[in-house]
């Protein structure tokens, strides 16, 4: 039975690297039903709706989304569609695993750290408004409701992972109510794990922390904004944004997508780097049960970065294009064992 999937390739750089990734997932020769949607200003120009309601019904129908970057417009036009996305679904936790792929140098080796960002609240939701010409104010809302369901996805994710240590970040210094109720659902969900030990830290340490010893972390939860700002400079330990995957999750429906942007500086010139994105469908696949797959996917992929360097993309070193990229990785996974990578 082919898997129906709600697909929003986006707009920038996304068409060519989710393109590139849906010919990947097509040749493990799992079946497909895509149910592809156009969002943010190419669907305006089009339905004259930023979120085309057959884009809503399509994911309360699939219930999983595959999705590129979309474009926001900077200080005035239409809101993040991805916010609303988000919110519309109540996919209240943004999961994003950094770690090195075989064959990137970088300044950091051997990172394994998990963010888990929630994903509905906090200045991240962009409740604000002009209050007189020259003042606006930008509402910071943090509730009990989201603090729990987030500390508990994190320190379930921990126990089930065998994850030793998580880390609350926060600014309950300075935002004593906002960050200290946040603060305090963390503290009493973390009583009920005691196997796990529980950290925090305050934000602007966190980032210097992260760039002198990222080892000392395990799994970092945090709310919206800070987990959309570190989650960047994570990214810099493993060789970049274009690596780095990404799922919002929640309880009815996930979306899976990368970490990165729409990358208007490199769009439609076949060279953006689709691992992020196809790294975030190998975790789609997990999600569907497609586990042989995901794991061939793995292979394909980690043999690529291994021995056929000429054929990553320019961000990673390499001189391949995003879709000899794709079908570098179609070929290693047909050749390489799927048990040859961890999963
Ligand atoms: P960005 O992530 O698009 O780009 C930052 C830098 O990383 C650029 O130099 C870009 O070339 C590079 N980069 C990103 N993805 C890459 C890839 N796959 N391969 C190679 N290099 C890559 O961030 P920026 O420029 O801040 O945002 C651009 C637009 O994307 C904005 O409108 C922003 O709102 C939107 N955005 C959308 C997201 C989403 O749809 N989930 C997430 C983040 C930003």
């Amino acid at each position: 039975m082919a898997h129906k999937v709600t697909l929003i390739p986006g707009d920038g750089i996304g068409p060519e690297v989710v393109g590139a990734v849906v010919r990947v997932l097509e040749a493990t020769g799992v079946k497909f039903e895509w149910e592809s949607f156009a969002a943010g200003a190419e669907a305006y120009e089009k339905f004259h709706e930023y979120i085309p309601h057959e884009l809503t019904e399509s994911l309360e129908r699939t219930k999983v989304g595959l999705k590129g970057p979309v474009t926001t417009p900077i200080g005035g036009g239409f809101p993040s569609i991805n916010v609303a996305l988000r919110k519309k679904f109540e996919l209240f936790c943004n999961f994003r695993p950094i770690y090195n792929l075989p064959g990137i140098p970088t300044r950091y080796p051997g990172v394994d750290l998990i963010i888990v960002r929630e994903n509905t609240e906090s200045l991240y939701a962009g409740i604000e408004h002009e209050v007189v010409p020259g003042v606006v104010e930008s509402l910071k809302i943090i509730t009990e409701k989201a603090s729990t369901r987030i500390a508990r996805w994190a320190f379930e994710y921990a126990r089930r992972e065998k994850r030793k240590k998580v880390h609350a970040i926060h600014k309950a210094n300075i935002m004593k109510l906002s960050d200290g109720l946040f603060l305090r659902c963390s503290r009493a969900v973390a009583k009920e794990y005691p196997e796990i030990t529980y950290g925090e830290h305050i934000v602007d340490n966190t980032c210097m922390q992260l760039v002198m010893n990222p080892y000392q972390y395990d799994l970092l939860v945090m709310e919206n904004l800070y987990g959309d700002i570190i989650s960047d400079l994570c990214s810099a330990f493993v060789g970049g944004l274009g690596l780095v995957p990404g799922a919002n999750l929640g309880h009815e429906c996930a979306i899976f997508e990368a970490v990165h942007g729409s990358a208007p500086d490199i769009a439609g010139k076949n060279i953006a780097n689709p691992t992020a994105v196809l790294q975030s469908s190998i975790l789609m696949m997990r999600h569907l049960g497609e586990i042989e797959a995901a794991d061939r996917m793995r292979a394909g992929l980690d043999e690529v970065y291994r021995r056929k360097k000429d054929k990553l993309t320019k961000d990673v070193g390499g001189s391949g294009t995003t879709s000899e990229f794709a079908d570098a990785v179609m070929e290693a996974m047909h050749q390489v064992p799927a048990s040859a990578s961890a999963s």
